[in-house]
């Protein structure tokens, strides 16, 4: 009996001590195992007298089921601590509002491209300025002296709208050019970036819809030297470095002389690749002298005013700046690509 009580107390004294759900478990098997403590005690009480055996058997049982509620009991004790831990620090929030890591926005690469353009353009003295993308036929094309039989007109090259003969989605933002002059006068100097469409089948070089940005210069004597001179500069504060570039004659009706300028591929540095078509070299843009024909229809006097005039593929430059070879990533709003910039 003296053993029964002072194994009861150690129990209670372990129990207590016990600081996780391990030590109890130890304390369970040193005292209520197969080979533990109260078994032990239990083989000795077959050497008492069946008078004896009787008052120490419920004794022992007494003690035995006093242990094993004091173990459970420190079990739920330490089994709700740990809940309660748990509970801390997987706290939620639910008041908090929800940010996706990744939904913040960002912006598209044509616009990052044009935006910047926009703030070079900006400290060399232009305006910037936004225009229809739905325009009239007389914008778009007469005004700037193309002619009903240009193949620009015909409807394989441009959206014209169901019905309404005189209305199309721009080919180009040159339908800016004479409303510009129109609206403002001379001297002028003006940037317009924007979106153009063209009936054309796609493929990694083509799209129907992309991005041009154009500048407009209504000065007195103005020459080729300051044409390429202001598309060298926009190209040095777009690239930060200059930038190679050549003319080569090119016919648009609203430009006379007109060229075409390549850049140097930035792809491979002009050494030849799949961009370039191996050439190192990448059209860029469309540019001349403001024909005398536009200027007056646009009010001004042709034997006063000059003007220069240059259309560059915005989204071209934004293969160029990022080394995208397919022109249709850019509209496909595919969350992978898009996400690298
Ligand atoms: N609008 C022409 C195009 O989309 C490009 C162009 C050519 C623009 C000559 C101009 C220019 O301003 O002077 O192909």
């Amino acid at each position: 009996m003296q053993n029964l009580q002072e194994i009861q107390q150690k129990a209670h004294r372990d129990i207590a001590a016990s600081a996780d759900l391990e030590a109890v478990a130890a304390v369970r098997l040193a005292y209520l195992g197969r080979k533990g403590l109260l078994a032990m005690t239990q083989q000795d009480l077959g050497s008492l007298s069946p008078e004896e055996r009787k008052t120490a058997g419920s004794a022992f049982n007494e003690v035995k089921s006093a242990i094993e509620r004091a173990i459970e009991h420190r079990e739920r004790e330490l089994q709700d601590a740990k809940w309660e831990s748990v509970r801390e620090t997987e706290r939620i929030d639910t008041t908090q509002p929800y940010f996706p890591t990744h939904a913040a926005g960002h912006l598209h690469p044509n616009t990052l491209v044009q935006r910047d353009l926009e703030e070079v353009a900006k400290h060399m003295g232009f305006m910037v300025i936004d225009g229809p993308e739905l325009d009239t036929d007389y914008y778009t094309f007469e005004s700037l002296n193309i002619p009903k039989t240009h193949p620009a007109r015909d409807s394989q090259d441009t959206f014209y709208i169901e019905g309404h003969p005189d209305w199309c989605m721009r080919s180009h933002v040159s339908n800016m050019q004479v409303r510009l002059m129109q609206q403002f006068g001379a001297p002028l100097r003006a940037a317009y970036p924007g979106r153009v469409f063209r009936n054309e089948a796609t493929d990694a070089s083509h799209e129907h819809t992309f991005y041009q940005f154009e500048a407009l210069v209504v000065d007195k004597g103005l020459t080729i030297g300051h044409l390429v001179g202001v598309i060298k500069s926009l190209l040095r504060g777009l690239f930060r470095k200059d930038i190679e570039v050549r003319l080569r004659p090119g016919y648009f009706p609203f430009v006379e002389p007109g060229f075409e300028m390549d850049m140097s591929c930035l792809l491979c540095m002009g050494r030849g690749c799949a961009v370039c078509k191996k050439s190192g070299w990448v059209e860029l843009l469309g540019c001349g002298l403001v024909h005398p024909h536009v200027l007056k229809e646009a009010g001004l006097d042709p034997r006063v005013w000059s003007g220069i005039a240059f259309g560059m593929g915005l989204t071209r430059l934004v293969m160029m700046r990022y080394g995208i070879e397919d022109i249709r990533l850019l509209m496909r709003g595919d969350e992978n690509f898009l996400k690298q910039f």
